[in-house]
């Protein structure tokens, strides 16, 4: 894929040093943008994916590079955690759907499903492409990081996000179709420059849970709020997509995870966390935290994108 353009000196001395071997690993400064360094470590961790064009593969576990990406997970952390409160008196396994409900922030989908224009969703695919293009590749990482019954639950839900065996069914390619026959460029990191700092750091979050052993719990919270807030909004996106006349290949994303992540989200709470959890119950609060990030973190893309749209309509009128 193609290196983003800088956000500031940060990113602007990490892309000159990944194209060249003559220019040092920068050092992060105390005084660099959010903005930034959120884009300096989605550039790092895209050196653990399919790589960077003009990019030596050896770099990626180059150790001045992984220092910088460590310093850069550390203070991404320490944003995380700092917005989380463990819930008190709940039991993951038995609670965790009404908690998910009540948590449950902004809906992207309930505005593409009776009020977004066309180019507002456009403009929504760009951005959301960052992840959808990869789907699943973040949680593949904590496979070899689990006991028995985790790890075969896991792989029967990662099975059927990978398309069982069939690549026109597989996830991340089922939306690069979406993508192609609405007009848009289905590569991997194609709008990487159009896409928010929320949504960089979204992605951001689940790759260094994916990336850590230590995470492993946060990552499967991360996993299983996902999948439990996906399937009712995927109907609405769909419909809203049917509305404003886009095509069928990138409604089937969407109508495919109506009934997918409706047994996703059993399988994950129920089967993979509550094995991770009987064998590992001190891991729950990990859990939480990871389930929490993934709630708070699409509020926020999905405020600060309906923020835009909204602001833009005020405009016109
Ligand atoms: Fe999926
Ligand atoms: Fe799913």
């Amino acid at each position: 894929m193609k290196l983003p353009t800088p956000r500031g000196p940060l990113s602007e001395t990490l892309i000159a040093c990944l194209r060249s071997s003559d220019v040092p690993v920068p050092v992060l400064p105390e005084s660099s943008s959010w903005d930034d360094r959120t884009l300096s470590l989605w550039t790092l961790h895209q050196l653990h994916y399919r790589g960077l064009d003009g990019v030596a593969d050896e770099l990626e576990w180059d150790p001045q590079l992984i220092r910088l990406r460590v310093e850069l997970e550390q203070d991404l952390e320490r944003r995380l955690r700092g917005r989380f409160t463990p819930p008190t008196g709940l039991t993951l396994v038995d609670d965790f759907f009404d908690w998910a409900d009540q948590h449950d922030g902004a809906s992207l989908a309930g505005y593409v499903h009776r009020d977004a224009t066309r180019e507002q969703v456009l403009e929504m695919l760009r951005e959301r492409s960052l992840y959808h293009l990869m789907e699943s590749d973040p949680t593949a990482w904590v496979v070899p990081r689990l006991g028995v019954r985790a790890k075969a639950a896991l792989m029967e839900l990662q099975y059927d996000e990978y398309g069982a065996g069939d690549p026109n069914r597989l996830h991340h390619h089922l939306f690069a179709l979406g993508m192609e026959a609405s007009g848009l460029d289905p590569a991997y990191g194609a709008y990487v420059d159009d896409a928010s700092t929320e949504i960089l750091e979204q992605n951001n979050a689940m790759t260094f849970f994916g990336l850590h052993r230590r995470l492993r719990a946060a990552a499967l919270g991360h996993l299983a709020a996902f999948e439990a807030t996906s399937s009712l909004p995927s109907r609405r996106m769909a419909q809203g997509l049917e509305r404003l006349g886009f095509p069928d290949e990138l409604i089937a994303y969407y109508a495919e995870h109506v009934e997918a992540d409706a047994v996703h989200e059993q399988l994950a709470v129920r089967t993979v966390l509550g094995a991770l959890l009987e064998d590992e119950p001190a891991l729950e609060e990990d859990a939480w935290f990871g389930a929490f990030t993934c709630l708070d973190l699409e509020d926020r893309v999905a405020r600060r994108m309906l923020a835009r749209w909204t602001h833009d309509e005020q405009d016109v009128a």
